[in-house]
């Protein structure tokens, strides 16, 4: 028997501090409508960057006004079937996403938007969608191949270290970058070949003297100096694939002069992309097959922060965890206590 009320967090105004602008209330249990099904969220992921951004009105494409529902991915599990539906059953484990769907007990879900997974854990929840984000956009946008010089920034985040192990397999000499030690080990332990701490090291000359050739695919959700240091030294026919800029958020622009882009791209027929997962829909199903398939036979690690974060009260905190850029791997919400 499923519960009859549940709770929520909302963006109750805008702002910069994303505890300020949000709050807990109830939420009544939706009932499954046709092709729907009812989901008791278990685990949610938490994506801070969006997060603070849509309490800041500054997600670009979209305003989203108070009160907003927040959060997006969980993995869940089925608890109520609506009309219609024969390809679910209750008890099924499932991983979905959708703004708004994310933070709160439970969730009412079209099945068009629910994978079935082998379980409702914090590993799985960080391959659906953050590990398949990744390897669609390095695959796809990045044009990944084999033998080349991958760099990848945040290489220890939620995103990054799945990347990492992407462009491994594919066979791929691969540079990540990250702000510990401990970090800088833990992406030793998954196969990085060279590892640069920018907090000790300095980019932009690591990657002059060790790679005068230049780096073939450059994946940044960091921006700043890495990604001027990504643009400087790009290989002939290289790809910078902008996938984020977790260093200027929540801060104004930072303003640059510098001659345009082309002087830097041309003579070397490189060019710098972005990417973003929901343009990208048509590859999800066979990234994450992959990934599922990668990680249950031991192919692939999956990293999730130790930091335990439970119930909705503490999605303020593990949001500005995340921010603080302490965070090694996936940030998740346990949120069935
Ligand atoms: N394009 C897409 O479809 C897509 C999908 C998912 C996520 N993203 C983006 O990818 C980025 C990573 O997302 P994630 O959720 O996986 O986060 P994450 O990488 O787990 O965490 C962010 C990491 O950024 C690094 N960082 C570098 N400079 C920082 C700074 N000034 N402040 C804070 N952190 C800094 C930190 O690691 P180090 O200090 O070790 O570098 C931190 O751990 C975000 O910008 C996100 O919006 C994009």
């Amino acid at each position: 028997m499923s519960a009859t009320r549940s709770r929520k967090l909302i963006m109750t105004q805008y702002g910069e501090d994303f505890a300020a602008c949000t709050e807990i209330v109830d939420a009544k249990v939706g009932e499954p409508g046709h092709g729907e099904v009812l989901v008791r969220n278990v685990y949610a992921g938490v994506n801070g960057v969006y997060d603070l951004n849509m309490v800041r009105d500054a997600v670009s494409y979209i305003s989203y006004k108070p009160p907003t529902d927040l959060g997006i991915e969980v993995v869940g599990r089925i608890e109520k079937l609506g009309p219609g539906v024969s390809d679910f059953e209750i008890g099924d484990s499932v991983a979905t996403w959708k703004v708004g769907a994310g933070y709160r007990d439970y969730q009412v879900a079209e099945t068009s938007r629910l994978y079935k997974v082998p379980a409702a854990s914090p590993e799985i929840l960080c391959l659906m969608p953050t590990g398949i984000s990744g390897m669609v956009g390095i695959e796809e946008v990045g044009e990944l191949k084999s033998g080349e010089t991958v760099a990848i920034s945040a290489a220890a985040g939620g995103l990054g270290h799945i990347i990492v192990q992407v462009a491994k397999k594919a066979g791929n000499h691969v540079i990540g970058l990250c702000g510990s030690d401990e970090k800088a080990q833990r992406l030793s332990d998954i196969g990085c070949d060279r590892i640069i701490n920018y907090r000790t090291e300095n980019v932009d000359d690591v990657l002059k003297t060790e790679y005068p050739k230049g780096i073939d695919i450059a994946y940044d959700s960091v921006g700043g100096p890495i990604f001027d240091a990504f643009v400087n030294n790009l290989a002939i026919k290289g790809r910078l694939v902008i996938s984020g800029y977790t260093s200027e958020v929540g801060k104004p622009w930072e303003q640059v002069t510098a001659p345009r882009i082309y002087q830097k791209l041309y003579f070397r027929s490189a060019s710098v992309r972005a990417f973003i997962n929901p343009h990208f829909e048509e590859y999800h199903p066979h990234a994450a097959e992959r990934l599922i398939g990668w990680y249950q036979s031991g192919e692939i690690e999956v990293f999730v922060d130790p930091v335990p974060f439970v119930g909705l009260e503490d999605v303020p905190a593990a949001v500005n965890h995340l921010l603080s850029g302490k965070n090694l791997g996936k940030v998740v919400v346990k949120l069935e206590t």
